[in-house]
């Protein structure tokens, strides 16, 4: 398994796979892997001769200092569940801050043409700006064909699809659906920090989702949005801070319903100081 630490070396071995004209996929991560990340690597490995699969934890998508702290960091088990998958055809990128942003340690401004200031963007201020500037760094550092990102933050996906539309960046981006715990509590490395009980009502979120897509059939959307909001009013452990109901393209929340346009519901929720984000698509 090659593991590398810095830019330099990775920048020399990724020249060389281009000249042998190796294809190269590319899974961004901040580590704590899980099952989730697993179905991007594998989706990557059939699509590609490499995957590179960048463990960092970066500090400028964090608008909470403790989160950013609480985050868990688990390099070694990280790398145990990567060479079960495959020991020749991944590689590792897990760089320190310095590597990645040298003594500067800020993010740039992006214009995401309104989707940042959607939903994650009203309650995570400068977020995607940091999420922008280290998938813009990590992409020129790696070249890759095509990258891979989950479903479950889809708003991120949005926004990283049109930061390479509008900055011209040559490589291909997957959405690939969310992947779920036996009992629907969608994979995230936030989950490994939850207390038993909360991981129990946990399972809560998706199955409320799935039943505000059965509502939302027959329902308005204000009227799905105010049966959410009261399911979670009646549950002890988890606290909501948003359920909308959004068009897919603009990812607006969604006043009236037409027939022409997909929707999907985001949801937000806080089990403990664990902030759990999920979402369905409706039509
Ligand atoms: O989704 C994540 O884990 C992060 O936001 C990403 C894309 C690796 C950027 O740090």
């Amino acid at each position: 398994m090659m593991i590398f630490k810095n830019k330099t070396d990775l920048m020399a071995h990724v020249d060389h796979l281009k000249s042998e004209k190796k294809t190269l996929g590319f899974v961004p991560t901040m580590g704590a892997l899980h099952q989730g990340h697993a179905s991007l690597i594998i989706k990557g490995l059939e699509n590609n001769d490499y995957v590179v699969v960048s463990i960092f934890v970066n500090p400028t998508q964090f608008d909470n200092k403790k989160d950013l702290e609480k985050y868990p960091r688990t390099l070694n088990s990280d790398v145990a569940l990567l060479s079960e998958i495959s020991e020749d055809s991944i590689l590792i990128y897990a760089p320190t801050v310095e590597d990645i942003y040298g003594d500067n340690v800020k993010s740039t401004s992006f214009s995401y043409d309104g989707l940042e200031h959607e939903m994650e963007g009203k309650f995570r201020a400068g977020h995607f700006d940091g999420v922008g500037t280290i998938v813009k760094r990590l992409f020129e550092i790696v070249r890759p064909d095509t990258a891979y990102f989950g479903e479950k933050d889809f708003q991120q996906l949005m926004i990283i699809k049109k930061l390479v539309e509008k900055h011209k960046l040559p490589v291909k981006v997957i959405g690939c659906k969310i992947h779920r715990a036996k009992d629907g509590l969608a994979m995230s490395s936030r989950n490994a920090r939850l207390k038993p009980a909360y991981r129990s009502a946990a399972p809560f979120i998706y199955k409320t989702l799935t039943a505000a897509k059965e509502k939302f059939g027959t329902k308005s959307a204000n009227k799905v949005t105010d049966w959410v909001t009261k399911q979670f009013a009646k549950n002890d452990l988890l606290v909501l801070e948003y359920f909308i109901i959004a068009d897919t393209e603009t990812l607006k929340t969604v006043k009236r319903k037409s027939n022409k346009k997909t929707y999907r519901a985001f949801i937000a929720v806080y089990a403990d100081d664990i902030r759990l984000i999920d979402n369905i698509a409706l039509n």
